[in-house]
């Protein structure tokens, strides 16, 4: 049954991987997107992409999440119709950066991930969700990792973000528990997208080796995931869903055949 059609979904980070396979995906299902990204370019192309194949509409905002100001300024520059009919909110863009031990890395390092990964999700989350409590509806996905559940060498400020992204998205759900706004957490063990070259600063070699010798998950398999979440009942609620492929059995643990 497709519960998505007409339905108006705003996605983060859609410019590449996970985001664009899902703005991808809710279209394929019928429903209008809202693509926000920094590449505008990207997004324009998306946007004809989607228009075009799945005759819905798209709408682009070049954002960049970790400015406040500007989450504010640029949607309510949205059509208004739109704009205070928000469906469904994917907080999708983040990113980590090295994999250096937390006391050898950059200040903007850590000030990077921090502010994509936790205060662009506030901020977006603070836009949105009253909107979403004006009309007592509506379906927040933020996207968290396995990573928010176990530490791994390197990995110190990338973890204890996306452990902050689930209790963000617990916190909202206690908060929300009297409306019919649902909240989910996903989160990801490997997935084979642009993530590890930007961890990496562009380093190609040093990105493909995070996936050698195991077949990660593809930013398809996470958008199907978050869209059939998004597709139950109305009553049904996944708080979280963790998932890997088959050879990933939790964060530290990866069997490279
Ligand atoms: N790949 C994995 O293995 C994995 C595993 C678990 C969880 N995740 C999570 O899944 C989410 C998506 O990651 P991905 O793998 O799809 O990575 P990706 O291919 O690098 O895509 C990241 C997206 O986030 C956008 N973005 C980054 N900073 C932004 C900002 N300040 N404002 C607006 N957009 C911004 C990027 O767009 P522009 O650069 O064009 O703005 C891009 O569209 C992230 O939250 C990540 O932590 C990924």
């Amino acid at each position: 049954m497709n519960r998505l059609s007409g339905k108006n979904v705003f996605i983060t980070g859609a410019t590449k991987g996970i985001g664009k396979s899902t703005a991808i995906k809710f279209a394929e299902m019928g429903a209008n997107v809202i693509l926000v990204g920094r590449t505008k370019s990207l997004l324009e192309e998306l946007k004809k992409e989607i228009e075009d194949k799945y005759k819905v509409e798209a709408y682009i905002l070049e954002l960049d999440v970790t400015k406040g100001k500007d989450v504010e300024e640029k949607i309510d520059s949205l059509p208004k119709d739109i704009k205070n009919n928000i469906d469904i909110l994917v907080n999708n863009a983040g990113l980590a950066i090295g994999l250096d031990k937390v006391y050898e890395s950059s200040m903007e390092d850590y000030d990077r991930v921090i502010d994509t990964n936790i205060k662009g999700v506030l901020y977006i989350t603070k836009k949105i969700v009253p909107l979403m409590v004006e009309r007592n509806k509506g379906y927040v996905v933020n996207l968290g990792s396995i990573a928010g559940d176990m530490a791994y060498y390197g990995g110190a400020v990338y973890c204890a973000t996306k452990a902050a992204v689930k209790m963000l998205t617990d916190t909202l759900r206690i908060e929300l528990v009297d409306t019919n706004i649902r909240v989910t957490n996903i989160k990801p063990g490997l997935v084979e997208t642009e993530f590890s070259k930007v961890r990496f600063k562009g380093d190609e070699e040093r990105a493909k080796n995070t996936y050698k010798g195991i077949e990660a998950l593809t930013p398809d398999d996470i958008a199907e995931v978050i869209v059939s979440t998004c597709n139950l009942p109305e009553n049904v609620q996944l708080t979280e869903i963790a998932l890997m492929p088959n050879h990933q059995a939790d964060g530290r643990t990866v069997y490279r055949g």
